[in-house]
């Protein structure tokens, strides 16, 4: 018997699963991959669009009513705005959102729109040119900039803009970038760099929410904005009278963990209930093996009796993860 939710053993409800369509990118920025990074996955590894369907199907049965569609880069895998366009018509799904570094947007905004997508979040690290092609080792601000512009004439508002905080290369500048919340409906918002993929690599001290906080004090108090039931993770505040909003995400120094209600797909058809651990349920071998769904629906169960209580990330002999962030969607 196939329950109608997705309860794990600490009695969270798994309502939204990210899907992470390929573990390529137009970028290489430098917490993420290696500069000559080459994508690891083979063509025939990558869960196949109707694969994909497939699985948000089964995950929809079982209650997941919202879905995001990350990368590596969602866009820049062929007909991606075909199957946004589809996940949204999948009974169930409430809400269909893309996490994207934003160099394609503008071009893609269009056909994103009429695929039904209203939410979208953007990576950006940098408001200086330079600076931002030292972090992503491509020269492409302006065509990030212009993405973010388009969006919010588009009435995608309010964008999500993700900065991952980097210590000693935009700690300088988080002022800035917290200030496009008094110019635009934006929510910006601050992400400790996580030891993940190439971060774990190369460990630094990060920055963590508190010295965040310290950095923006020159912007005055900052307001809580009271957490919705749609809320993710983030902690919520406006600078008084702004439009937009100013977040802190602290996967490290204040887990969420307790609140979680996610899992993964990963390029390869991995389903993972946690980003912080490598452990993963095989949905792809099932799948081109001629499984029900009931088959499927099983993995789904398994995964979801694996979710931890909690990372360890803030201890100090937590394993690292190994895998990069590019193959499981941030
Ligand atoms: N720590 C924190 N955030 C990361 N991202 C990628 N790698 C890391 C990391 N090691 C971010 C990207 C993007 C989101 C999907 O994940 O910048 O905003
Ligand atoms: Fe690409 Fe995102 Fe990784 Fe940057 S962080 S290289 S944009 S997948």
């Amino acid at each position: 018997m196939i329950p109608k939710a997705l309860i794990d053993r600490y009695q969270r409800h798994l309502s939204y699963l990210r899907i992470s369509i390929t573990d390529r990118c137009n970028l290489r920025c430098i917490y993420c991959m290696p500069r000559e990074m080459i994508p690891k996955l083979e063509h025939v590894d990558v869960l196949r669009y109707e694969e994909i369907l497939r699985v948000a199907g089964v995950g929809a049965a079982l209650g997941i009513t919202k879905l995001r569609v990350t990368g590596g880069e969602p866009l820049v895998r062929r007909d991606v705005c075909d199957l946004l366009a589809q996940l949204n018509r999948l009974p169930g799904i409430r809400e269909v959102s893309l996490t994207t570094n934003g160099v394609l947007l503008a071009e893609r905004l269009d056909d994103i729109l009429a695929a039904g997508v209203r939410r979208i979040n953007i990576s950006l690290d940098s408001l200086k040119p330079d600076r931002f092609a030292a972090i992503t080792r491509v020269d492409c601000f302006h065509k990030v900039w212009d993405g973010i512009m388009m969006a919010l004439d588009r009435d995608m508002a309010p964008v999500k803009i993700n900065v991952v905080a980097l210590r000693g290369i935009n700690d300088d500048e988080l002022t800035d970038l917290a200030a496009l919340s008094l110019r635009y409906p934006v929510h910006v918002r601050f992400i400790e760099q996580m030891p993940i993929g190439e971060a774990a690599m190369r460990p630094v001290r990060p920055l963590l929410t508190p010295e965040i906080k310290t950095l923006l004090a020159p912007m005055g108090r900052l307001e809580p904005v009271p957490a919705s039931t749609r809320d993710g993770p983030a902690e919520r505040y406006r600078i008084p009278g702004a439009p937009g909003e100013i977040g802190f995400i602290s996967a490290i120094s204040h887990h969420f963990c307790d609140r979680c209600n996610r899992l993964r797909l990963t390029a390869s058809g991995g389903l993972r209930p946690c980003l912080l651990s490598d452990h993963e349920e095989d949905l792809r071998t099932p799948l081109r093996h001629g499984a029900s769904d009931e088959d499927l629906a099983e993995v789904f169960l398994s995964a979801v009796r694996h979710k931890p209580a909690r990372h360890h990330l803030a201890e100090p002999l937590h394993e690292d993860v190994a895998s990069a962030m590019s193959g499981i969607g941030g």
